[in-house]
């Protein structure tokens, strides 16, 4: 070799170590482990003593096109019966926390307070009271996709009135089950929320209206998850001495090259996530990356206002500073270029955020096409949100990996992602001074994935959707995480 082949040989291997080599630095003593799940995918008991329908009930009721296999929520694993299995299997994981989700169904069958199902507050209580019991703390969302359909029908999100419909609520359970909870989420991922379920339509509740249904949402969305922080604030925080924060849902957008339009395109794929929900909640408003592309894209298309409805004065003071700690949901790493030719918006931006995306053939892949297994994005994207936010407290509310096998226990490549994902985090905390102080897994145990179904897995325990007790396994990455969270460190 001459020297020049040297050299690269030296550096190949060097920049190959310095991406492989894990952070087995222990964690924080404060630092939270914990694992997650929501109602919708894991409860059933869709119909039970009184619980109301909600949106995906009416949806995978609707007839046999939208959930794979036809499957439903309806029984999913049980856990409306089988709560003290799944504590067990918390406990035996050692977490410091566990974060679920309520029903809002379950707990007001029309959606409004005038009628509380007593059997509802009493399943949350009793799933509560075993967490405590156990030592776990219980970390609460307050909405994972599951709106009543009644307020559906009355509009959902679009309507003004969902604010006062979502305040209500959320003060319902802030008085029922405060004193226990004091880590509370109002909304998980908007994105999905807003640009499946009133964008692109491909969520309940299925409405398509790119590019407009999406920003209405996300407009009440932000201002009810501010409502509820507002009344956290006023009649809660002094007493109960909780924290009110709310889920993004974010890839790393990685430019695809150092050209300036590639910079510009991957930081306006982040804007167009970030930019829509957090900002308004820390600074009162859209970014205005989002405000002026989508203004200008709506004046060429002849739009007399652009679509992205404005806040008022009053409502951006209302919103600005709603934020007691960020939930981030954090998957996969996606190639941005300002070069449009491939699959342009096709992981969920909204429709105006015109960039191209890709991942390359070479990122490993999971069972589903847009999970690509990229440790490094975790590190890259924390530390933009420490430099964009001014160093805001994150807590890790979802990492995960999914397979589509139907009993795999032996599952190292789940343990392979979880590893490397933490050690990501933990290199972010030491190295980057980001401000993490928990990790969660998605999920405790395989659940019903949303429009995939039963045949994508994400669980740290096998769940045997054939059997009619729904038989819970632990996987070997269950094994794996318990050690994690024993030893403090990753391996
Ligand atoms: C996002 C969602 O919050 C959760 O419901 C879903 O199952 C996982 N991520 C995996 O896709």
């Amino acid at each position: 070799m001459n020297n020049a082949a040297v050299f690269i040989y030296y550096l190949a291997a060097f920049t190959f170590v310095k991406v492989t080599a894990l952070n087995t630095n222990p964690f924080p003593k404060d630092f939270k482990f914990g694992v997650a799940t929501s109602s919708y995918q894991i409860e059933g008991g869709w119909n039970e003593d009184g619980k109301g329908e909600n949106i995906w009930d009416h949806l995978v009721h609707m007839g046999p096109f939208v959930v794979k296999n036809n499957d439903t929520g309806d029984v999913a694993c049980d856990s409306y019966h089988k709560y003290k299995e799944d504590v067990a299997m918390l406990k035996e994981l050692g977490v410091n926390h566990y974060r679920f989700s309520i029903s809002w169904s379950r707990l007001l069958p029309t959606g409004f307070t005038n009628k509380v199902n007593e059997a509802g507050v009493q399943y949350y209580k009793n799933l509560i009271k075993e967490l405590k019991d156990n030592g776990i703390e219980p970390l609460v969302t307050l909405y994972h996709w599951d709106l009543p359909q009644p307020l559906q029908d009355l509009g959902g999100f679009f309507n003004d009135n969902f604010i006062d419909w979502f305040g209500d609520y959320a003060e319902l359970c802030f008085e029922l089950f405060g004193d226990d909870v004091t880590n509370w989420l109002t909304f998980n991922e908007p994105r999905m929320i807003c640009v499946f379920g009133y964008g692109y339509g491909w969520y309940a509740p299925l409405i398509k209206s790119p590019g407009i249904g999406d920003y209405m949402c996300a407009k009440n969305l932000v201002l009810a998850h501010a409502r509820a922080w507002h009344i956290y604030d006023a009649k809660f925080r002094t007493t109960q001495k909780g924290t009110v924060g709310f889920v993004i849902d974010s890839d790393w957008w990685e430019p695809s090259s150092n050209k300036t339009e590639d910079l510009a395109a991957a930081e306006m794929a982040r804007q167009f996530v970030w930019g829509t929900f957090i900002n308004p909640l820390i600074n009162g408003d859209h970014s205005s990356i989002v405000k002026e592309q989508i203004a200008s894209r709506s004046k060429r298309q002849g739009y007399k206002r652009s679509r992205l409805p404005e806040f008022t004065e009053a409502q951006k003071k209302y919103l600005k500073g709603t934020l007691d700690i960020i939930g981030l949901n954090h998957y996969s790493t996606t190639l941005i270029s300002a070069q449009k030719s491939h699959n342009l918006n096709a992981l969920g931006f909204f429709s105006d955020s015109e960039v191209d995306s890709r991942q390359p053939d070479d990122w490993e892949r999971t069972a589903s096409e847009y999970l690509r297994v990229v440790p490094w994005g975790m590190r890259k994207l924390l530390k933009w949100v420490k430099d964009t936010y001014n160093n805001p407290k994150i807590i890790i509310t979802e990492n995960g990996y999914n397979d589509d096998k139907v009993k795999l226990l032996e599952d190292d490549r789940r343990i392979y992602y979880i590893q490397n994902y933490l050690s990501n985090v933990r290199d972010a905390m030491e190295k980057d001074g980001v401000n993490v102080v928990g990790y969660t897994v998605w999920s405790l145990m395989d659940n019903l994935e949303w429009i995939s179904g039963y045949t994508l897995k994400y669980g740290l325990y096998n769940v045997d959707f054939n059997s009619p007790n729904r038989t819970r396994t632990m996987k070997k990455s269950a094994q794996y995480y318990k050690k994690v969270i024993a030893t403090r460190r990753v391996g």
